[in-house]
């Protein structure tokens, strides 16, 4: 199948010019301009004009099927990594977890599980560790070698679920300085934050927004600091996921502007919502119960200007949503109320919208951070992230006039609420191809059950 898409404004995380882009079979073949005469017969031809032409956008952070907080997040891979696809995002990377007691081994195996046959478009994994020892180190080496899980997440917070201590961290981190592998934190000063959710249970502040209030920013801060530390020691780059407070990316900022190698994402929820939303009615505030919790208005100021500065890598969704149901949980206790919330469907038009219109970042800044940064810091690069003749043809054509309003009536994750019900972004994907397959177009989904495949992912050098 040949496709030739022309007259785009193509755009890479560097350049942008008009021109046509080639695809063969499941591979970019060619890109440049006045490619209709040069390339002879195709099968199909998409006129892109007034549109732009961009790699598809990689979401590093998702947690599809995911069992947590007493229930299990609601869309699988097939729902998730369509919803994904219909905002734009062709390949996700997720979260598999070494269950209680279990090996990384059966982590790995269960996520396979939830995803064979299911995804609809292509797919790589993290591996949370929950149990630093010595058989789990070891499995470290297998994983990064011969499985292409090379990113490991460990947790500073939730004690008892998936906290480690400082010495298991840095154990893990000195691992991935011999194999290659990035240790990923959630940066939470966990054992904390479970004082003050005691303390304000005990005094009856039970809710949504006692979630936010018992989790300050000071508390993502040191724990930022701290990991950022344990890696400088360790000598090995760290990566903080989920990063959502401004004195969180200061701890970043002051040691990147030291040469340590401390890496970090935000996410479009700490971009486009805040800690207003936790005061709507009655127990809507749950919708927007996350880890790290939304933070006060302005705070997303600084988070721009530390994605215009590269003092934040990227932008993730943590995609984790639950149904309102699932949020019931906690009608008398926030603390038991599931974290997390949809995402991977809206980022990409939200950072269109709210970045490159209002001129925060340009369109080149734009594919940086949705699709490059995360193909390079995750080992899918040039494979994925990239146009250049070779790539999988993960391609979206944007048209940065489409407007799309937001709700749970016309969104297809299977989330029953969107945190952005009524808000209206301008830009939104018209085509959505993976590995050449045209998946989605405009609102009709072509795309099939099972097409997504597993990518293993490269190791850094060492
Ligand atoms: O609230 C969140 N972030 N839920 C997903 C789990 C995590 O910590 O990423
Ligand atoms: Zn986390
Ligand atoms: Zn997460």
């Amino acid at each position: 199948m040949r496709t030739l898409i022309k007259n785009g404004t193509i755009a890479s995380a560097s350049d942008t010019f008009l021109g046509d882009l080639l695809i063969e079979g499941e591979k970019v073949s060619l890109v440049g301009v006045g490619l209709e005469k040069l390339v002879g017969n195709v099968d199909r031809t998409i006129d892109a004009t007034g549109k732009y032409v961009l790699p598809g956008g990689i979401d590093p952070h998702t947690h599809m099927d995911m069992p947590f907080g007493g229930t299990t997040s609601a869309d699988d891979f097939e729902s998730g990594t369509r919803c994904a696809a219909f905002g734009g995002t062709t390949c996700i990377v997720d979260f598999a977890i070494q269950p209680q007691g279990g090996s990384l081994k059966q982590g790995m195996e269960d996520w396979h599980r939830k995803a064979e046959g299911k995804a609809c478009s292509d797919y790589a994994f993290h591996m949370i560790m929950r149990d630093v020892n010595k058989s789990s180190l070891l499995e470290m080496d297998q994983l990064v070698k011969h499985e292409g899980i090379t990113s490991f997440k460990l947790f500073t917070a939730y004690p008892g679920v998936f906290y480690v201590d400082d010495a298991s961290i840095f154990r893990a981190m000195q691992k991935t300085g011999e194999n290659g592998g990035l240790i990923c934190m959630h940066a939470e000063n966990g054992p904390v934050i479970d004082v003050l959710i005691e303390q304000a249970v005990g005094r009856g502040e039970i809710a949504p927004k006692y979630h936010a209030l018992t989790r300050p920013p000071r508390l993502e801060a040191e724990a930022t600091h701290r990991v950022i530390a344990l890696a400088e020691v360790a000598k090995v780059p760290v990566y903080i996921v989920h990063l959502s407070a401004k004195e969180a990316l200061q701890q970043v900022r002051e040691a990147r502007d030291r040469g340590v190698s401390a890496i970090a994402e935000t996410c479009s929820q700490y971009l486009f919502l805040s800690y207003d939303n936790y005061e709507e009615p009655g127990f809507d505030g749950a919708k927007y119960v996350m880890s790290p919790p939304l933070r006060p208005k302005g705070n997303e100021l600084d988070l721009w200007k530390g994605l215009q500065l590269d003092d934040l890598a990227l932008v993730s969704t943590d995609h984790c949503p639950f149904c309102l149901k699932e949020k019931q949980l906690g009608k008398d206790n926030f603390s038991k109320i599931p974290n997390g919330a949809p995402g991977v469907e809206m980022r990409m038009s939200l950072l269109w919208d709210g970045g490159v219109r209002t001129g925060k970042i340009d369109v080149n800044r734009f594919v940086q951070i949705t699709s490059t940064a995360p193909a390079k810091m995750f080992g899918l690069y040039p494979k994925k992230g990239s146009l250049a003749p070779g790539s999988d043809a993960d391609v979206v054509v944007f048209d940065p006039n489409r407007e799309i309003k937001w709700s749970a009536k016309t969104h297809h994750t299977k989330a029953d609420y969107n945190p952005y019900e009524g808000r209206t972004t301008k830009g939104g994907p018209s085509h959505v191809f993976s590995r050449g397959n045209l998946i989605v177009e405009g609102e009709k989904w072509l795309g099939s059950k099972g097409a997504g495949k597993f990518v293993k992912r490269n190791a850094r050098r060492v």
